[in-house]
């Protein structure tokens, strides 16, 4: 049993879990890199936790309360150990990070070789062994905490690329444990995933789950490539036949597609809240009432096409295609991974880009774009989407995209238009937003001038059936579904 320390932050929200065999063995836990809590001042500057907006935590939210769920991950502090505590009715187990772990294995191995070569290497992978070393340390630390955590037959379920040897190792220390694993993010073809020193390695790791979820098809698709050509098993209709060392047949791993989604009726709801709607008409009035809003949400990653996007809005205004006043750019930039140096570059790329289109069409009255490098609670951002226009989402290579979900789901009159990079996960399900290759400037600006003159009917009828898609399809349903085929093969065997 694992020792219960002193919480050491005194908040009246969370109550430090009871030191009883019962309250450290759970039938259900989820496993990832950061625990659903964010470390806030309350009103007094006192440190508080809260929980972490975004659509894994509320869907998983009420399958902890009924499941009797734990989440395992770390809290996002270096040299801190915390004991585990109760907050938000789950139980939260932290694995503590010292600050050369998060050097090493999150923004080394994770941010710095897996991400960059996993999205298409936009920027060079590097890989050098101490992160490698360092990752798989960890991947055990979180393993272990889980092995401890999980009652007999527990359902685990492993989130992302950050933990892709966890499966492997919690299979050896626990086999009675039916085991999933959902990458968030693109999984390479194998002419890249080839570059990888430890690609051996990685595939088995995520071969110890009973069941590999990722956002597309194509994605499990590399996979099982991969897996065929670096492990040499059988693989037929997603079903990856494990074999032990001496090469028997061993146990069933599945690899299947299972697209994320938003909260898509809370999004709807708040929609239709008068003082956001509100907030909404005072933003475009802050902007100077321009008739076109343009607006890109993103955390500031060099995946996610900012600085294509910011090209050909400024060659817009140059070609006089759109006039300062008429139309003005919107940019959320959330500080991210700030300390891994292409993230730093990027933003120093973004900034002088955004600079240069300001000085040359800015007048006195009103800017070309307004550039927020900030993150935004979630009022604030419906009310950013409902003052929009036209969104704008050009990633270069993105597992999913949630804000292209989230910009449709708020729209519930049905007005504006998304223009949608074919290179994120969600080009998938909205087939009906204006799809562009980012790379292509000449194309993304007639893509912006499409969406920006699109008949009205026009706009209604296609976000209308993007709406939709989104309304049948929510976070709630994509959790559920997953669990249910993970249980469902268990089943089967
Ligand atoms: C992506 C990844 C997540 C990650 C998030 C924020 O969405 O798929 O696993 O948590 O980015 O990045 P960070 O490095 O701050 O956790």
């Amino acid at each position: 049993m694992p020792m219960i320390q002193q919480y050491p932050i005194e908040t009246q929200q969370e109550t430090p879990a009871e030191p009883t065999a019962e309250s450290t063995k759970f039938d259900f836990v989820v496993v990832a890199n950061r625990l659903p809590i964010d470390r806030i001042q309350d009103a007094d500057g006192e440190p508080e936790w809260r929980r972490s907006p975004g659509g894994l935590v509320t869907a998983l939210a009420p399958v902890m309360a009924t499941a009797d769920g734990a989440w395992v991950g770390w809290h996002g502090a270096a040299d801190e150990e915390l004991g585990e505590f109760n907050h938000s009715d789950m139980h939260l187990v932290p694995v503590p990070l010292s600050v050369e772990d998060v050097e090493l294995y999150y923004e080394g191995f994770s941010n710095s070789t897996l991400w960059p070569l996993y999205h298409d290497v936009i920027v060079p992978p590097e890989f050098h062994r101490t992160w490698w070393d360092r990752y798989e340390e960890i991947n055990r630390r979180f393993a272990e905490a889980t092995a401890r955590t999980a009652a007999p037959g527990a359902t685990v379920w492993v989130q992302d690329y950050q933990l892709q040897l966890v499966p492997l190792m919690l299979r050896e220390a626990r086999p009675d444990l039916r085991i999933g694993f959902f990458n968030h993010i693109p999984f390479p073809p194998l002419e890249i995933f080839a570059q990888l020193p430890w690609r051996r390695q990685v595939l088995e790791g995520l071969l110890g789950s009973d069941l590999v979820g990722f956002q597309r098809q194509s994605d499990a698709n590399n996979f099982m490539r991969c897996v065929r050509r670096y492990l040499g098993y059988t693989v037929k209709a997603q079903h990856i036949h494990v074999q032990d060392a001496g090469g028997a047949p061993q146990r069933i791993c599945r690899a299947e597609a299972h697209p994320i989604s938003i909260e898509s009726r809370e999004l709807a709801r708040l929609a239709t809240d008068p003082e956001i709607r509100a907030r909404a008409a005072e933003i475009r009035a802050e902007l100077g009432n321009p008739e076109t809003v343009l607006l890109g949400v993103d955390r500031l990653d060099y995946t996610k096409g900012i600085r294509h996007r910011i090209k050909a809005f400024g060659e817009l205004l140059e070609d006089g295609k759109l006039t300062v006043g008429q139309a003005c750019l919107v940019q959320v930039a959330s500080p991210s991974r700030e300390r891994v140096e292409s993230y730093a570059q990027l933003r120093e790329e973004v900034e002088g880009a955004v600079g240069r289109i300001n000085g040359e069409f800015d007048t006195m009255g009103h800017t070309a774009v307004r550039y927020l490098h900030h993150s935004y609670p979630l009022r604030e951002m419906v009310a950013l989407y409902l003052a929009a226009d036209v969104m704008l989402v050009t990633a270069l290579r993105d597992g999913m995209n949630l804000v292209a979900k989230e910009f449709t789901a708020t729209h519930t009159d049905n007005h504006g238009m998304l223009v949608l990079s074919e290179f994120a996960g969600a080009a998938d399900q909205l087939r009906h937003a204006v799809l562009v290759n980012p790379h292509d400037i000449d194309g993304l600006k007639a893509a912006i001038m499409t969406a920006v003159n699109m008949p009205q009917a026009e706009s209604t009828r296609r976000m209308r059936i993007m709406r939709r898609q989104i309304a049948v399809n929510d976070v709630a349903r994509w959790s559920r579904i997953f669990l249910e085929s993970l249980a469902a093969g268990h089943e089967e065997d």
